[in-house]
């Protein structure tokens, strides 16, 4: 997997400055007044710094930014980053600013002068999840990055920045491996990998998923060689309480199955786990923290392809809750995946509250963009403070109706349900299909992250590709709502 950065805060040794090679970093406030660390950067480059913050250029800068000097005389470093910062900013954009710096950090590493700067683990996290490169499957290797020091007037401790990055990282990796390398197998043998981390791990494989009963998961991953797999992670850092389940669509590849997708984008399906991803991340990240809660992860693991032994439009499955579902489209298999995962789910853990999340819908695309995941819930004020958490976050979440008469949409003539409700309202209706397999007493969230799991133009922290959306917000969702 690909590693983190490593960073630590140290108390501020100014006698380290000179010598410094790679990059150096000083945080200098909006008004340019000059803390001790960047008066004393002023003076090794003979003031610099000073001149910056008297030209009249300066009027315009805006907090946030990280202005370079390269080569400045009177350092070792390669480079002095001017950080724009007042003392004490708000998380968000101390997480944006440290990602502009986690984008500059090179093989040689980087020593930040943050004064008595407030927030210095935001700063921190900001900067190791934008220091991420997904390149397992190159020949050469991006240029590896150095060791960071945040040297402040306070040192707090890195565990949670750490678990954080590493959950992160780890859902990153899993969304942008491709389908030949990341295969059910694979995907699960990563994930009983988290046995050393202290969680419990069970393999649930086809035979056991036919005793249950799952006649719609199976029938999905029917025409792979790539074995069907339900894998359930329990953390328990709680007492006896009865858990969160989090539960995730695990399509390795989706291919659209006899209902073929075309050819262009269809490789973009690699990331069609990315549910799965996120639990797994997530999962990882509440373990490596030591959360103080009780949380069980659930992810369905197959693959839609076509062949002899495929499952059909017309095709009529029966599932583990015992309703039968009419196959309209093979291309909706997401839903039939997750439908016998969340019954499962709530059968054995009687969970406290149950969220879902899957690549579940073009349509939810065409609604939020890559700004929002489209939000789905039973509950009020359970659905309320998951979109507290993600806001605070700063992951885009927006919540949509359900209602009766999309529900409608999924009559069938011949079996309880069709599994697509046509073209309008193309997310609420698959919304609709997960909630038949919701038990009136679990509060339930789904969480259509289709359009935000992977994205061709990167964002604030994240180069293109995945992003880890979700492991942020739901761990602060336990934090708040399940710890204490
Ligand atoms: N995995 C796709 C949804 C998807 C689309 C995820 C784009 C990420 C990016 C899902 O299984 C699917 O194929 N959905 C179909 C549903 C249709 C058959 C009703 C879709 O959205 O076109
Ligand atoms: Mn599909
Ligand atoms: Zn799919």
């Amino acid at each position: 997997m690909t590693q983190p950065v490593s960073l630590r805060f140290a108390a501020t040794d100014l006698e380290a400055l000179p010598g410094q090679e790679g990059r150096l970093a000083v945080v200098v406030a909006p008004d340019g007044k000059l803390s001790a660390p960047a008066r004393r950067v002023n003076r090794l480059t003979k003031g610099a710094l000073a001149r910056m913050v008297a030209a009249e250029s300066w009027q315009k800068v805006k907090e946030g930014e990280v202005i370079t000097l390269a080569f400045p005389q009177g350092l070792a470093a390669e480079a002095l980053d001017v950080v724009v910062l007042s003392r004490r900013p708000e998380p968000a954009l101390l997480r944006r600013t440290g990602a502009k710096l986690g984008k500059l950090l090179g093989e040689a590493g980087m020593l930040v002068l943050a004064g008595n700067l407030r927030g210095i683990e935001d700063l921190a996290l900001g900067l190791k999840l934008r220091a991420y490169d997904y390149d397992a499957q190159k020949t050469t290797k991006a240029t590896a990055r150095g060791p960071v020091t945040v040297m402040a007037a306070s040192q707090p401790e890195t565990t949670v920045v750490d678990a954080l990055a590493a959950g992160v990282f780890f859902t990153r990796d899993l969304v942008n491996a491709p389908a030949n390398v990341l295969t059910t197998q694979s995907f699960s043998d990563q994930l009983e990998e988290l046995r050393a981390l202290g969680l419990e791990v069970e393999v649930l494989d086809e035979p056991a998923l036919k005793d249950l009963g799952m006649g719609a998961l199976l029938a999905v991953g029917e025409a792979s060689v790539t074995p069907s797999k339900v894998v359930v992670m329990q953390w328990k850092g709680g007492a006896d309480e009865a858990p969160l389940a989090l539960i995730g669509k695990g399509v390795v590849f989706d291919t659209g199955g006899i209902s073929l997708k075309p050819v262009g984008g269809m490789e973009d399906m690699t990331m069609d786990m990315g549910g799965a991803g996120t639990v797994a991340g997530t999962m990882k990240a509440l373990a490596l923290r030591k959360a103080k809660a009780n949380v069980v992860g659930l992810v369905g693991l197959v693959e839609n392809m076509p062949g002899g032994n495929a499952y059909r439009p017309g095709d009529v499955l029966s599932t583990m809750k015992g309703d039968t579902v009419e196959v309209i489209s093979t291309d909706a298999e997401g839903r039939l995946v997750l439908c016998d995962v969340m019954w499962y789910a709530q059968e054995r853990f009687k969970p406290a509250g149950m969220i879902d999340l899957c690549t579940l819908t073009g349509a939810v695309i065409i609604a939020l963009g890559h700004e929002m995941t489209g939000t789905w819930s039973n509950h009020d004020a359970f659905c309320d403070s998951f979109l507290k958490a993600a806001a605070a976050e700063g992951e885009g979440a927006w919540r949509m109706p359900l209602a009766q008469g999309y529900d409608d949409q999924l009559k069938s003539r011949i079996a309880d349900m069709k599994n697509l409700g046509g073209r309008p309202a193309g997310a609420v209706t698959a919304a609709q299909f997960l909630k038949r397999f919701v038990r009136d007493e679990t509060p339930w969230i789904h969480l259509d992250i289709a359009g935000t799991a992977s994205i061709k133009a990167g964002t604030d922290l994240a180069p293109a590709g995945a992003t880890g959306w979700g492991v942020l917000a739901l761990n602060r969702l336990v934090a708040d709502r399940y710890e204490g």
